[in-house]
Formats: structure tokens, C-alpha cells, sequence
């Protein structure tokens, strides 16, 4: 059994109609976000798009946790309140990204190894400290001809399980996160057989290492087919294909799967989570962590003006109430016109 408390949190991070907030972005990350709309990414504009996100009243009764990057974490709302506890006082759960990037891996050209094991307890010791009840490890795979390879699936999935006790160690519900990239020309085919071969490397290692998979929640990709693809998988299609590959390779033991958006626009990512539960029941509670999909219209609005903040918080409040919805199978396109 995990320990309780990391079940009921993972169990609270997937509760009925509530998703996680990705806003961890990277230094380097945000900054391409903070370009599209042209603003600057100083310290203070990064904290006071957080604050805009964080302070968005009634996000809650959708968002049930927000991953932060270490930059943010230490960071305040602008009446002083720690971000952790403007979160956790609205009943929301802090996390954090504790993975240092994906890197070049050694003798396998275009593939990546993700890096931050070393000191790794004692950052999660300081970030629980800080408020973290959950962390995030994500590990990158390339679809190619001859890609991803077996050492790219199996010293991802190692890195990935090691990061996962270590969090259980120090009471903090792991989120695994194996994202197979949405960039090529495959087909949903190569897609769903590449997400099985990776599923079933992490579900090996995560066993082998003594991880309790009821304290943990998987944040994969959904079974797509590349951007370039001539011919496209449609909504039914993409929903069947992805539960058929989780099916055969999540144990039912994981409380939840929170998809990672990946690229996709954000009413898509909607409507593919929304079809997948719209054939419920599933063995896990099937939900959302999305960045750019929960985040780009209010980025947008936003424009990093403060006259735009009244704004921004509407059309962030707008798509985590669309994904709140698509977590019961009762959304429809038509509620977009409802925007504010
Ligand atoms: P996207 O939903 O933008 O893919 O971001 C989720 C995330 O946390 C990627 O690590």
C-alpha cells in the first residue's frame, strides 16, 4: 500500500471534474511564450503572469493542482502571500517540476536522456518544505524511422522510476511523465506502437524499483499522428486508439492519467479528453495537466499588460471550465461560444 497521504493526494489531483495547471515553464520556455506575445520575460513580468493565473477566482472548482518551476515556487502574490499558500488556500495543491531538462544522450543522435538525479533528495526535501505535494519528471521520446531506440526507452524509463521513489521517500506523489513528441510525419499507427513500447519500459522500471503505483499519476501523450501527417486521425479516432494503448499498459492500480496537451490547439485537446470519457468508466480517473492548452488564449489576452489581466483571467477561467467539463464527457464545441 503507499503511504495514505500519497494516495489521497494523487486521488485529490484527479478528483471528479478537476485537472492540473501546468506553469512551469523553464527560464528558456517561457521566455519563447513571453516572445509570441511580445513581452519581456523579466523576473517580475514571469511572477505577475503567476499571479494572474494563480488569483483567478473560481479556477478552482476546476483546477484541483498547479505545477510550478523553482523560480516560482519562491515566489509571492502581489499582496506578499507565498504562491504555495495563495494555492493550498484555495484549495489547491502546489507541485513542482524537479527534472533539469531534457539533454543529448550519449551515442544516439536526436534522442534525449532528462538529467537532475543527482542531490535530487535533498531539492525534494526543500521543496516539500516550501509546499510541494507533488513533483514532475518528464522524459522525451522522437519518432523517426529508426527512433526512439530501446536505449533511449529503457535509460529514460530507469532515470523516470528512480525520480519516482525518491519522491515516495519524501512524501511526494510522483507525476511520471513519458511524452512522446508530436513532431514528424507518422502515423497514429507508429504513434500508438511507439506510447506502448514506452508505457511498457516505465511500468517495468517503476515495478523493479519498489514504486507504489497508487501514489503516483502517469502524464503521457495521446496517441496522435504527427503534425505533418498527410491524413490526420479525427476526435473518435484518437480517443479509441489512446485508450486501446493505456488499456493494454497502464496498471489499474495508477489512480489517474493527466494528459499533457503537447502542441495540440486547445479546443482539440478538449474534445480528445472529453471522447475519452464519454466511453467511461475507466479503471483510472482519465484527466488533464495541460500547459499551452489551459494557458495560450489568456497569454494571449494578456499581452503583458496589466490593463489585460480582467481578461486574461476570463479566458484562462473559460478553457479549465471547457476541460472540467470534458473530464465528465459533457462538453461540446457550441460551449466555446459561451466564452466570457
Ligand atoms: P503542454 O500541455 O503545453 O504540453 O505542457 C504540459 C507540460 O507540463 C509539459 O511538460
Amino acid at each position: 500500500m503507499a503511504a495514505p497521504e500519497l494516495e489521497l493526494t494523487a486521488r485529490a489531483l484527479v478528483a471528479p471534474g478537476k485537472g492540473i495547471l501546468a506553469a512551469d515553464e523553464s527560464d528558456g520556455t517561457i521566455k519563447k511564450r513571453f516572445d509570441s506575445i511580445g513581452a519581456e520575460s523579466t523576473e517580475d513580468n514571469r511572477r505577475a503572469y503567476r499571479d494572474l493565473l494563480f488569483t483567478t477566482q473560481g479556477a478552482e472548482e476546476f483546477i484541483s493542482g498547479v505545477i510550478l518551476f523553482d523560480e516560482t515556487i519562491r515566489q509571492s502574490s502581489a499582496d506578499g502571500t507565498p504562491f504555495p499558500e495563495l494555492l493550498s488556500s484555495r484549495g489547491v495543491i502546489p507541485g513542482i517540476k524537479v527534472d533539469k531538462g531534457a539533454k543529448p544522450l550519449a551515442n544516439a543522435p536526436g534522442e534525449t536522456i532528462t538529467e537532475g538525479l543527482d542531490g535530487l533528495r535533498e531539492r525534494l526535501e526543500e521543496y516539500r518544505g516550501l509546499g510541494a505535494r507533488f513533483a514532475k519528471w518528464r522524459a522525451t521520446y522522437s519518432i523517426g524511422p529508426e527512433l526512439p531506440s530501446e536505449y533511449c526507452v529503457w535509460t529514460n524509463a530507469h532515470a523516470l522510476a528512480r525520480y519516482a521513489a525518491l519522491c515516495q521517500e519524501a512524501g511526494i506523489v510522483p507525476i511520471v511523465e513519458p511524452e512522446v513528441l508530436m513532431d514528424g510525419e507518422h502515423t497514429i499507427d507508429e504513434a500508438a506502437k511507439v506510447t506502448g513500447r514506452v508505457l511498457q519500459g516505465l511500468y517495468t522500471e517503476l515495478r523493479d524499483q519498489r514504486v507504489d503505483f497508487a501514489g503516483t499519476l502517469l502524464k503521457p501523450n495521446m496517441v496522435l499522428s504527427g503534425y505533418d501527417a498527410g491524413d490526420r486521425a479525427g476526435v473518435d479516432e484518437v480517443a479509441e486508439r489512446t485508450l486501446e494503448v493505456f488499456y493494454r499498459h497502464v496498471p489499474a492500480a495508477v489512480p489517474g492519467i493527466v494528459f499533457l496537451s503537447g502542441g495540440q490547439t486547445d479546443e482539440d485537446a478538449t474534445a480528445h479528453l472529453n471522447a475519452m470519457n464519454a466511453r467511461g468508466p475507466h479503471p483510472w480517473q482519465l484527466s488533464f495537466s495541460y500547459g499551452r492548452a489551459l494557458q495560450a488564449p489568456a497569454l494571449k489576452a494578456w499581452g503583458g499588460r496589466r490593463e489585460n489581466v480582467e481578461a486574461a483571467q476570463r479566458a484562462y477561467y473559460h478553457r479549465a471550465k471547457m476541460n472540467g467539463a470534458a473530464r465528465t464527457g459533457s462538453y461540446a464545441p457550441e460551449m466555446e461560444q459561451a466564452a466570457a
